[in-house]
């Protein structure tokens, strides 16, 4: 398998598979990655993923330069080839972290960024290369870095190709953590819990609202942020977390 894809609990754990090519992404890995993130979409008993790499070297060097660089030459001028649906977010309002075990480099850097939360082991290593190739970032890169990142120092990493490390990534706000390589998994599992804990429904809301409203004027925003409360207000979980923070217990949120 290119991404291998477990669950465990109320988590899903997507792992791209291959070491050999230090995780570059194929027609295989984004066929397999996309099947398994539109069955964490739909399964709700699973409310956060975690995406990583096999092995210590490579979170994923991106696209794979033999097999997908071509097609962007042979797939010129057609608008359906547009970035594969992944990259476009699926509509998948649960919370994604990113553990990056290594290079993120090209497309594994434009994963990382499609998730909400990144986390980095200290050998983490993270780039825009395709200048260098003669190109530029075709899976959202040169949007979304500059909308997580300051803009300079976006720029930077789009003009000149050149990477930065986990410490870097960290200082500009790219990734929330940065700690050992052997840490990397029970960090990651850790945020995973403490995302599990609120009322599942209002989680996904919070994600729609953030990401829908990041490109809208904030009346619009707030009308969206409105309208998601009006629903949530409507649901179990909103009964039960009053009642439990009154009676001073603690809330069992049923995700419905
Ligand atoms: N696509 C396909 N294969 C890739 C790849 C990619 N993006 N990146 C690395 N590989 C393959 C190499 O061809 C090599 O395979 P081989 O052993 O069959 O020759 C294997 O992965 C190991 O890479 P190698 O370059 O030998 O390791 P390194 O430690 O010397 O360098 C990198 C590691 C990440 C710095 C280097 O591989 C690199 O710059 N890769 C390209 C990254 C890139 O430009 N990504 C954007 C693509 S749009």
């Amino acid at each position: 398998m290119a991404v291998d894809y477990r669950k465990e609990g109320k988590v899903a754990f997507f792992t791209l598979n291959r070491p050999e090519a230090l995780n570059a992404i194929d027609a295989k890995s984004l066929e397999e990655l996309s099947r398994a993130l539109i069955d964490f979409k739909s399964d709700d008993n699973l409310l956060v993923g975690i995406i990583t790499g096999t092995g210590e070297r490579a979170f994923s060097v991106g696209a794979d330069i033999r097999s997908i660089l071509p097609q962007f030459k042979e797939n010129k001028g057609k608008p359906w080839s547009g970035p594969p649906t992944i990259f476009r977010g699926l509509d998948l309002w649960k919370p994604m972290i990113a553990a990056v075990n290594g290079y993120a480099l090209g497309g594994g850097l434009e994963i990382a960024l499609a998730c909400d939360i990144r986390i980095a082991a200290e050998n983490a290593t993270f780039g825009m290369p395709e200048v260098t190739l003669g190109i530029i970032p075709g899976w959202g890169g040169t949007q979304r870095l500059p909308r997580i990142i300051p803009q300079a120092k976006a720029a930077e990493m789009l003009f000149t190709g050149k990477p930065i490390d986990a410490r870097e990534a960290y200082r500009v706000g790219l990734v929330n953590k940065v700690v050992r390589p052997a840490e990397l998994m029970s960090a990651a599992q850790e945020m995973a819990e403490l995302i599990c804990r609120p009322a599942p429904l209002a989680v996904r809301a919070a994600k729609q609202a953030m990401l829908l409203g990041a490109d809208r004027s904030l009346e619009d925003g707030m009308a969206l942020e409105k309208t998601l409360n009006d629903y949530l207000v409507t649901t179990e979980d909103f009964e039960e977390g009053s009642n439990a923070f009154l009676s001073k217990r603690k809330p069992d949120f049923k995700g419905k």
